[in-house]
């Protein structure tokens, strides 16, 4: 096939091993790629097309990221139009309107107390490692500057920066890179394999958020900046806290005088059919961040939400008013192209009432995953809002290859899913239909049947 299937320029094969080379693919087997290309070309609501002209089902919304469906004609209109006005502001010491406008109407949705919105560079690794390097430079100005560990959790993704692959969780992503910055890791709340649970498990959530303790009882409070958690877990493979630990975890940060932050980078913007995940299980931290669904994926755009009281914190500490209170930012911070795409976004999950429909879709999705309990090879399923994930049993000595042939021939089906550890991981987009959830979860279910 040549590249007029596709939009490129060039008249080259997008099949031709050679021609692919060029570019060395993120989080990819790019050897594998290359020898078996995946190219989508357009996509429009919840379907991709392929190089070969085939529809394919978003049944990951993206990366966790456009839930409204592709090609909405309100975002590109406000993309283009923002375009053709103003293409770029200077992100320090100038600005341009919609960024205040869109840190308004974000802090408009966020839970009471959360005011305040520091833009990062589009990615929710910035957004991440922005909360962090903010949390440790909190104590510093409250006269703490001891107070610098960062505590994550085991089985967390909170990204690709130093501070995310410190307090993340997922060993693959932290064995190449050697040191990281001073973390620390509470115990994973994966429930054991055959656990089964449907939304939050019910039990145990007090005991698992006590795994803090031994951290404070190891390092002590005193050097403890923040606990960083996803308010569930997505790219660990659907994760779910249980009743009460994200409470207990917020008892605990009260107490001892740390910070709690909710990376809600996939949790964010509806997914859980709240505005937060933070909202949805009840627990207010005191930082989150936000990345993906704020402008369904169209721009990259991303931030951390603070509560006053930090802001004011920096503010009364700033010295001279023209002085930088805090010396961090980006050069696509808010990006004005981004902010119309956000405040676009924004207001269709309104318009067409897309939290509400994401609740009505959770025991749809709930129910077509869990009819996939006894199909071949599951050991455990998972789900929270529109998102599920699957527990495959490994072959021995090679965890990942399962759902890695898996999720290949769910996309010869026509079905994109998302393969990662020894999970399968599902995120239909918010317009999805039942009966595509249902035809998600029945090809789901008879690819493994037919899996060795
Ligand atoms: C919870 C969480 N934090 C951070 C990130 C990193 O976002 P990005 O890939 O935009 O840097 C992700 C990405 O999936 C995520 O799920």
């Amino acid at each position: 096939m040549t590249s007029s299937a596709g939009s490129c320029s060039t008249n080259v094969s997008l099949t031709d091993r050679a021609f692919l080379e060029a570019h060395w693919m993120p989080f990819t087997g790019n050897r594998q790629f290359k020898a078996s290309p995946r190219l989508f070309t357009e996509a429009q609501g919840a379907y991709y097309t392929d190089l070969e002209g085939r529809k394919v089902f978003d049944g990951l919304s993206g990366l966790w990221c456009t839930g409204l469906g592709h090609g909405r004609r309100e975002i590109v209109d406000a993309v283009s139009r923002q375009i053709a006005k103003l293409d770029y502001a200077p992100a320090f010491q100038f600005g341009h309107p919609l960024s205040f406008e869109l840190a308004n109407r974000i802090v408009e949705r966020m839970p009471k107390g959360l005011d305040h919105v520091m833009f990062a560079g589009g990615s929710g690794s910035d957004a991440v490692d922005s909360a962090l390097k903010l949390a440790r430079a909190y104590w510093r100005v409250r006269g703490q500057g001891g107070k610098t560990r960062l505590i994550g959790r085991l089985q967390a993704y909170h990204g690709v920066n130093f501070g995310g692959i410190s307090v993340g969780g997922l060993v693959a992503n932290r064995k190449p890179y050697g040191q990281g910055i001073e973390a620390g890791h509470l115990a994973s709340i994966q429930p054991p394999a055959g656990s089964f649970f449907r939304g939050q498990p019910a039990e145990h959530g007090v005991e698992l958020a006590d795994s803090l303790l031994s951290l404070i009882e190891l390092y002590d409070a005193s050097t403890i900046a923040a606990v960083i958690v996803e308010p569930f877990s997505g790219s660990g493979g659907v994760i779910i806290p249980p009743r009460g630990y994200l409470q207990r975890l917020r008892e605990m940060c009260n107490k001892h005088d740390i910070l709690l932050v909710f990376d809600e980078v996939i949790t964010g913007f509806g997914r859980c059919g709240a505005w937060t995940g933070a909202e949805a299980f009840g627990v207010t931290p005191d930082m989150l961040t936000f990345a993906k669904q704020s402008t369904n994926g169209v721009q990259p755009l991303s931030g951390v939400v603070a509560k006053k009281e930090i802001y004011e914190t920096f503010m009364a500490s700033g010295g001279q008013e023209y002085l930088l209170e805090i010396p961090h930012g980006y050069t696509y911070s808010a990006h004005p192209v981004a902010c119309a795409a956000g405040l676009a976004t924004l207001e269709l999950i309104e318009r067409e009432q897309m939290l509400e429909r994401v609740r009505e879709l959770t025991p749809k999705l709930e129910s077509a995953v869990h009819g996939l309990r006894g199909a071949r090879h599951v050991i455990d399923i998972r789900n929270y809002g529109l998102a599920a994930g699957l527990t495959l049993e490994a072959i021995p000595g090679e965890p990942a290859r399962r759902p890695f042939e898996v999720a290949m021939a769910m996309f010869k089906k026509g079905f994109y899913v998302r393969y990662g550890g020894a999970t399968i991981q599902l995120a239909p987009p918010f317009i999805s239909t039942e009966s595509e959830i249902a035809r998600l979860a029945d090809a789901l279910g008879e690819t493994l049947n037919h899996t060795k």
